[in-house]
């Protein structure tokens, strides 16, 4: 994360608050208004109460997420399904680092403090990604959790019902054991996306980093537990979850947009805190396009996945405004093409994807005017959109408010092509408005 920061300092990109700013609020206040007119990763220098400066919204672009991975056409679901494929090159080389000696420790308490939402039940560790060891067989997992702080001992932890980490621990909690676990905040960027991604159970995340990095990555033996984690992350919290124990968590504020209300979670016990000198902390704005694009590549990546190995002419897949609504954009092939996509798109995630819409090759997947234009001139209203009622959506749904799915086939009608051919004005796309107006 420490190269990739120092990457966008150099190129002008990073946006610098050198005044002082509180946790409590301000920080996500300057990082939410900042987000509205820009897509510029943010750099506090200082935050009160803490020596450690913040960044945020690194990962809140399309584009630096396409970089990422060398995504030259702009498709990160191709890109990223194509570097899955290239089996036989997982860990390429994870080297042991065994000298701690650039690291210090610290208390929780040490790290910048931050609340982001009014009603939020107190600061929280938002970009924290969980290491962990599958109790059986050692396959290693990576996720993105919550975190509340409640002291420097304590974090109590939203373990999402069907995540790995959730089927790790109750594994652990079955045989009344505690399961270890290492917090990593600004970790090199490929444990970011690996973390964000679902890979199937038995499969390490780790070597999803090692196929995205392509070249050796430094490990360090933990303080406190039996593991290894990337001797370049910029604060590492080990500890564990206990077994048998829940407390209460939240409200927070969610990635929807609304508060999730106080339930009884998971109790990280935290055993120590160690940080590269001169340490970065991250800090993530839930429902903030950071937070939205990371989701959207986890999940666009796996529609694009299951479509392209079933369907001809599945170009690229986004997820606007959120993931419960999938974009999909396909080279038509016959009569009916799309409609076939709406119902595959709508059957891949039970939780997400309460709507899906499909269009031309034409139309811009990331802009949902663009899409819904699509929709409001290529066709007829009613034959097009159609629903899929009584399914269940979102897990946390109590009243049933996600039930249901909506088909929108927003493609020219088959064989109509040429009818539908969009208006150009020449140039408009090349000039520079600085050459006309002063
Ligand atoms: C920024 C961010 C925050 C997240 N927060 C949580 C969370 O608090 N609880 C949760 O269960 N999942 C959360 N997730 C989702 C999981 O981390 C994600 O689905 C991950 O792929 C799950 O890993 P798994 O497939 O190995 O279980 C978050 C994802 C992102 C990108």
């Amino acid at each position: 994360m420490r190269t990739y920061i120092n990457t966008l300092l150099e190129s002008g990109e990073m946006r610098i608050v050198e005044r002082e700013v509180d946790g409590r609020f301000e920080l996500a206040a300057v990082t939410a208004r900042s987000q509205r007119e820009s897509e510029r990763p943010i750099l506090f220098r200082k935050v009160r109460g803490s020596a450690l400066p913040v960044v945020s919204n690194i990962f809140g672009s399309r584009r630096r997420l396409c970089d990422l991975i060398g995504a030259k056409d702009g498709s990160f679901c191709r890109r990223w399904t194509e570097l899955m494929r290239q089996v036989g090159q997982d860990l390429p080389g994870f080297s042991n680092l065994a000298g701690l000696a650039d690291f210090e420790d610290l208390k929780l308490s040490d790290l910048p403090q931050i609340t982001y939402h009014e009603k939020d039940a107190g600061p929280y560790i938002t970009a924290g990604i969980f290491l962990a060891k599958e109790p059986e067989t050692g396959v290693l997992n990576l996720s993105f959790h919550r975190c509340m702080y409640v002291s420097d001992a304590e974090l109590r932890v939203r373990l999402g019902t069907s995540h790995h980490l959730t089927r790790y621990q109750a594994k652990a909690e079955g045989a009344s054991e505690a399961l270890e676990a290492a917090i990593l905040l600004g970790p090199p960027p490929e444990f970011v996306l690996a973390a964000a991604a679902p890979i199937p159970y038995d499969e390490s995340e780790l070597g999803v980093v090692g196929r995205l990095a392509g070249a050796p990555i430094p490990m360090r033996r933990c303080r406190h537990l039996d593991l290894e984690v990337p001797a370049e992350t910029e604060i590492v919290i080990e500890g564990r979850f206990l077994p048998n124990v829940r407390r209460p968590e939240a409200p927070f504020g969610e990635f929807l947009g609304f508060y999730v209300p106080q339930g009884n979670n998971h109790v990280f016990e935290v055993l120590g805190v160690t940080c590269r000198r001169g340490a970065t902390y991250h800090a993530l704005v839930c429902g903030s396009p950071e937070d939205l694009r990371l989701l959207e590549l986890a999940f666009a990546t796996q529609v694009y996945q299951h479509l392209h190995a079933i369907l001809p002419g599945i170009i690229d897949v986004s997820c606007i405004p959120n993931i419960m609504n999938i974009v999909v954009k396909i080279e038509q092939q016959y009569e009916g093409h799309a409609r076939q996509v709406l119902l595959s798109a709508l059957g891949v995630n039970h939780d997400f994807g309460k709507s899906c819409m499909v269009v031309d090759e034409d139309v811009d997947i990331n802009d949902l005017n663009d899409v819904y234009w699509a929709f409001l001139t290529r066709g007829r209203a009613d034959t097009r959109v159609f629903t899929i009622p009584d399914v269940p959506g979102f897990y946390r749904d109590p009243h049933k408010d996600h039930w249901g799915r909506l088909a929108i086939d927003a493609t020219v009608p088959f064989g109509r092509k040429d009818d539908f051919v969009r208006k150009s004005i020449p140039g408009a796309d090349r000039l520079d408005l600085r050459d006309y107006f002063v």
